[in-house]
């Protein structure tokens, strides 16, 4: 099956420092990502990065989520992102699950970066969990958003090796840079409508 979107508008969403968010802006800013951002929601009000995206001027849409069903809440996003006529929505640090609500919405139109190469280390604070199991290399994975846990279609993996002296916060640093990188190149991937579903794997064509 074929992967492609209707236009180049993304939807960010983000809950905390948006420093994934920033570098897509900054690519596209630049000339070298050829996209929209069309709108950024935050489900934290005063996220950093939710700051930085009302900074440059982009349209913002807050939507809390504390004490209200999952599915209504997600239903709201879905109503803003079709508001503002996204086709790809790209997950930037945003601490939520989404219902199939959500997923439904945008088959194969939601990306996740997750730092740590699946399916190794799903979850949270897995660069952490990389550096005490051993790991002699570690990373980002760029993927589909589907109904499982980090699981679905890998779009596109950076590698960086664990060393010895390496802390959690040194491994994170190493795997950030290229997640700054690897996530605009995924959606360029993606928009660029070259991409196929065979199976699990994302082939470009
Ligand atoms: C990143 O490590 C990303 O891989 C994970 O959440 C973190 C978000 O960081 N999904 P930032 O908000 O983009 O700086």
């Amino acid at each position: 099956m074929r992967i492609q979107p209707a236009n180049r508008r993304l939807g960010i969403l983000l809950s905390g420092r948006g420093s994934n968010f920033e570098a897509i802006a900054d690519r596209i800013a630049s000339g070298k990502l050829n996209a929209e951002i069309a709108v950024v929601i935050s489900n934290v009000e005063s996220a950093p990065g939710f700051e930085r995206a009302r900074a440059r001027g982009l349209t913002t849409v807050y939507i809390p989520s504390q004490r209200r069903p999952r599915e209504e809440f997600d239903r709201e996003v879905v109503e803003q992102l079709r508001k503002h006529n996204v086709s790809l929505v790209v997950l930037a640090g945003f601490m939520r699950l989404l219902s199939r609500v959500f997923i439904e919405a945008f088959p194969y139109g939601i990306l996740n970066i997750h730092p740590a190469l699946l399916p190794a280390f799903p979850g949270m604070d897995v660069q952490r969990q990389a550096l005490e199991y051993g790991a002699k290399f570690s990373g980002c994975t760029v993927h589909f958003v589907d109904d499982t846990l980090d699981g679905g279609p890998i779009i596109l993996q950076a590698v960086v090796p664990v060393r010895d002296d390496d802390t959690t916060e040194t491994l994170s640093a190493r795997i950030l840079k290229e997640e700054h990188r690897v996530y605009s190149e995924a959606i360029d991937l993606v928009l660029s409508g070259h991409c196929e579903i065979e199976g699990r794997r994302v082939v470009v064509k």
